[in-house]
């Protein structure tokens, strides 16, 4: 049993905290940003909006302040989207606060000043001074977890000892972990298949489908290597695993067939998807600068031409780059 906080209210942050409760933690919540999360985590009933059911009486929530921090807590979990994280890692770094950390967040960061792609788990280290960070990733969607269907992710860490006292913190009957060293290989395909999954979405039939999804595990087993991540990642939870669920179902692979069907980016964001947040989108902003600079679009056609197509706003067309 430990003491866990949740910052970040939304569908993952909330999800979270079932199991952790489950496995007997004292689970606090706390939401810095979404005044609808707030008010709904605040109130007796706990009605989480996006997840559609009442969370547990146990979980504790508390307005987000500075004060939060002077609380000990075992484990800081964080499962802000990926615009939170700038915002957290300076609170963390301004407080000082060595708890370990866990992140749930998706994505990746571009350093305009070194010109480079960070990790979350990278900046957290290197812009904010945090010591001791894990990442959870794998094929997880946060209504399934909350409903408490069967669900595996990977707890990653380069001291694999951590990963594992993570695990045993938060794992159930359904909620299985499995342990990584490849902190960098797990986020960087955990991010890509965001923009993978708009590609597979594109194809308009099952044979098209899977000649997308093949190539573009191909790909992401490149970029694995590229970024000196451990290639045999991408057959893991965190890679071809979480491709499939992102690819079936989700917001990209949504984005990824109105492309297909010949929309504009912008055209299909405001005629069908106008409330949606498309995380796919926004990696492919913040990563397009490097990518299309840096890597040969021979070794990722797939990855470059989506990547065009959406930062141009062109019509997709795999066959012309
Ligand atoms: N690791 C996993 O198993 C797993 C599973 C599903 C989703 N995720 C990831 O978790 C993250 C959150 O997903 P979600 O489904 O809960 O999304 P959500 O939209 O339901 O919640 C987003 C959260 O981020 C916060 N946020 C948004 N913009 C912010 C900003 N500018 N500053 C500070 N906070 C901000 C919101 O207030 C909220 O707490 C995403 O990165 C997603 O990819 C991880």
């Amino acid at each position: 049993m430990g003491k866990i906080l949740i910052i970040g209210g939304g569908a993952m942050g909330s999800a979270f905290s079932i199991p952790c409760l489950e496995n007997n933690n004292l689970v606090t919540i706390t939401e810095p940003y979404n005044k609808i999360f707030i008010k709904n985590l605040n109130s007796k009933k706990k009605f989480h909006p996006s997840l559609k059911l009442y969370l547990p009486k146990k979980l504790k929530f508390v307005n987000y302040s500075k004060e939060i921090f002077k609380k000990r807590f075992d484990l800081i979990v964080i499962a802000l989207s990926l615009a939170g994280i700038d915002f957290i890692g300076k609170e963390l770094k301004d407080l000082n606060v060595k708890t370990p950390l866990l992140v749930l967040t998706k994505g990746l960061k571009f350093d305009k000043k070194k010109k480079r792609i960070l990790t979350i788990s990278d900046l957290l280290k290197n812009n904010y001074r945090a010591a001791n960070v894990s990442v959870l990733k794998g094929p997880c969607l946060a209504k399934e977890l909350a409903n408490k269907n069967k669900t595996s992710v990977v707890v990653a860490n380069k001291n694999i000892k951590i990963a594992k006292w993570i695990g045993k913190l938060i794992s159930t009957k359904y909620y299985l972990t499995e342990f990584s060293k490849d902190i960098i290989g797990i986020e960087i395909c955990s991010a890509i298949k965001n923009i993978y999954a708009m590609v597979i979405g594109s194809g308009q039939n099952l044979n098209a489908k899977s000649d997308l999804f093949q190539k573009s595990a191909n790909e992401m087993k490149f970029l694995i290597k590229y970024f000196k991540g451990d290639v045999s990642t991408i057959l893991g939870l965190a890679g071809i695993g979480d491709l499939y669920v992102s690819a079936i179902g989700g917001r990209n692979s949504k984005m990824g067939n109105f492309l297909g069907k010949g929309f504009r980016f912008t055209a299909a964001k405001k005629k069908f998807m106008p409330k949606d947040t498309v995380e796919g989108e926004q990696l492919a902003r913040e990563i397009a600068p490097y990518i299309l600079k840096k890597i040969n679009k021979k070794k990722i056609p797939l990855m470059y031409h989506l990547l065009k197509t959406i930062i141009y706003d062109r019509k997709i067309n795999f066959l012309k780059n």
